[in-house]
């Protein structure tokens, strides 16, 4: 596999990224009304996207699927966002995986909105393993106790999720920036909508909010085409592997931590964000 170091040191698929497609991104003049997800793989951006298109299309599923998702995913960076410019209503959602020091310039010089979205680091290592076994353009994941260990080093795609996390949340107070988590939405999906139109200034009425709840929950999404990647060639996402909508859930990760694995992994967590006051939910009671 093609990989490419980046200007930050860090493992980025070379399929998708080139040193010409960052400094792109660094280059990029967003608009004023652009709206920019960012996240780590594997913490929600698929469920972000669905829900800010849905937002724009007033609970519309006939409207906000009529691009699939993923021409609108980071996915397209290599072609330098050129196609990430939909039709359709509202702006421009743009989403990225990218760390902070490669974008945050380009957007601290823009009035853009910025959501981030971050999920428990153990269950983003788990989903992180089996996304590798489905999707054939990333490297065979090996056993998972080896994953994980490359997972805490940062040595994966997009680099450590501590660094991405911190990285972005310590320049959160020079955007326009809505920080929201994974497990946030799935206490309180309708609460997290309300607040996410707050954050757009885009009122709602109640039954429109209903629309964008009913169209935006697991089991709805796990079976619209348009945003679970079964459209997507076997070749590129192997779906007999393991799905992509998967399981959908807050503490997948207890099935598949050891004890040990675990006391490793708060171990490292303890030390990565001793400076940083963020609070992540392992469970949902
Ligand atoms: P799991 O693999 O744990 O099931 P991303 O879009 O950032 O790649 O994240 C994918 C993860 O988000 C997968 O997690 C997927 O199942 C989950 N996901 C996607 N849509 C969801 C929804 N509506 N509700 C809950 N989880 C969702």
């Amino acid at each position: 596999m093609d990989d490419t170091e980046s200007i930050a040191g860090i493992l980025l698929p070379g399929h998708l990224h080139s040193q010409q497609s960052l400094q792109y991104a660094q280059d990029f003049q967003f608009k004023e009304e652009d709206i920019v997800i960012v996240t780590y793989p594997k913490s929600g951006t698929t469920w972000m996207q669905e829900i800010l298109t849905l937002i724009y299309s007033r609970g519309d599923d006939d409207i906000a699927t009529t691009v699939p998702n993923w021409r609108r995913a980071p996915w397209l960076e290599h072609i330098y966002f050129k196609d990430v410019i939909i039709e359709g209503n509202g702006p421009r959602i743009i989403t990225t995986h990218l760390p902070s020091d490669v974008l945050a310039p380009a957007l601290q010089k823009s009035k853009a909105k910025v959501i981030y979205v971050a999920r428990n680091p153990k269950d983003v290592a788990v989903s992180y393993y089996y996304f590798h076994k489905m999707a054939r353009f990333l490297p065979n994941p090996q056993p998972f106790p080896e994953f994980l260990e490359k997972f805490l080093e940062g040595k994966v795609y997009y680099g450590s999720w501590f660094e991405h996390v911190k990285d972005w949340h310590s320049v959160s107070q020079t955007l326009d920036f809505f920080y929201i988590t994974y497990e946030d939405m799935q206490k309180d999906l309708r609460r997290s909508i309300k607040k996410i139109c707050q954050f757009l200034e885009t009122p709602m009425y109640s039954k429109e909010v209903d629309k964008v709840e009913q169209h935006s929950n697991f089991a709805v999404m796990s079976q619209n085409s348009m945003v679970n990647y079964t459209l997507i060639p076997c070749e590129i996402m192997d779906h007999t592997q393991s799905k992509f909508m998967r399981k959908g859930v807050v503490g997948d990760w207890q099935q598949h931590f050891t004890e040990e694995q675990n006391k490793m992994f708060d171990k490292v967590f303890q030390e990565k964000m001793s400076d940083c006051d963020l609070q992540f939910i392992w469970t949902l009671k």
